[in-house]
């Protein structure tokens, strides 16, 4: 496929590897330099493109995501700390019968441990000798904190029991490319779950699949609706 990157950082340079690695071409990457509030996302750039990754900045995503929709264009997000506007984005999107999917994380392990995680919060409702906790250790180039990934994680956990807080706690250190831990702790006794991410190249194959699998399915997606057909 012919895939446009939004996003030359870390995750841009890593996404471009795993997608020329899976046989496809980069017809462009857009940097910050030429893309001020998403004014180099013109049709003239993205020519060819069938399908567009945006992994940028808190700030620059909400622009970038909004332009490449009224370009027609099938948008894989991967940036987090935006998502307060997806109501905004997802009325774009339904009026123009875009395409759009978004995670917070796009590692398959931590969509795994979200499904389980929701199991457990299950089994330890109302068991008052149990105390929980989210922990999450990313790099300290990351500007939003805490992560997207652990306000999900806590989300969902909220939504299965109501009566626990699921507090996090948020550590920046090094170059971790991301630890995320829910701990149940008891009298004498504690459960964790933990996903860690060893490399970054991770995140991006979920990203270059979710391009694999999005032209052609208008509407709003996440990563967990494309893995499992549902969200939990
Ligand atoms: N969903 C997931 O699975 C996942 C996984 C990892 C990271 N993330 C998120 O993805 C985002 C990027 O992560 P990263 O590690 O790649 O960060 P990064 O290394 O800091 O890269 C961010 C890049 O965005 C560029 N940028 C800023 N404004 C832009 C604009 N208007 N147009 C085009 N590019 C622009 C920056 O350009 P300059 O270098 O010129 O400033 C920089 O290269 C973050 O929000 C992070 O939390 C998500």
């Amino acid at each position: 496929m012919r895939m446009a990157i939004v996003g030359t950082g870390r995750m841009g340079m890593a996404i471009r590897a795993c997608a020329r690695a899976r046989g496809h071409e980069i017809v462009t990457m857009v940097g910050q330099a030429d893309n001020d509030a998403g004014s180099g996302l013109t049709r003239e750039r993205l020519a060819g493109a069938e399908v567009v990754i945006e992994f940028t900045t808190p700030n620059a995503a909400l622009p970038n995501i909004r332009r490449l929709v009224e370009l027609d264009l099938p948008v894989v997000a991967g940036t987090t700390g935006w998502f307060d506007a997806l109501p905004t984005i997802t009325d774009l999107v339904t009026a123009r019968g875009g395409a759009l999917l978004y995670a917070a994380n796009f590692s398959i392990g931590l969509q795994i441990l979200l499904r389980a995680a929701g199991a457990m919060a299950r089994a330890a409702r109302g068991l008052d000798t149990f105390d929980a906790a989210i922990v999450e250790t990313h790099h300290t180039a990351k500007l939003d904190a805490p992560s997207g990934t652990a306000l999900e994680l806590q989300r969902q956990l909220r939504a299965v029991d109501p009566d626990r807080a699921f507090p996090i706690t948020a550590i920046r250190l090094g170059t971790v490319p991301g630890i995320h831990r829910l701990a149940f702790d008891g009298q004498a006794e504690t459960l964790n779950l933990e996903h860690l991410v060893r490399d970054r190249a991770v995140f991006a194959e979920g990203a270059v699949r979710a391009a694999e699998w999005l032209p052609g399915r208008p509407g709003i997606h996440t990563f967990s609706d494309m893995l499992f057909g549902e969200t939990p």
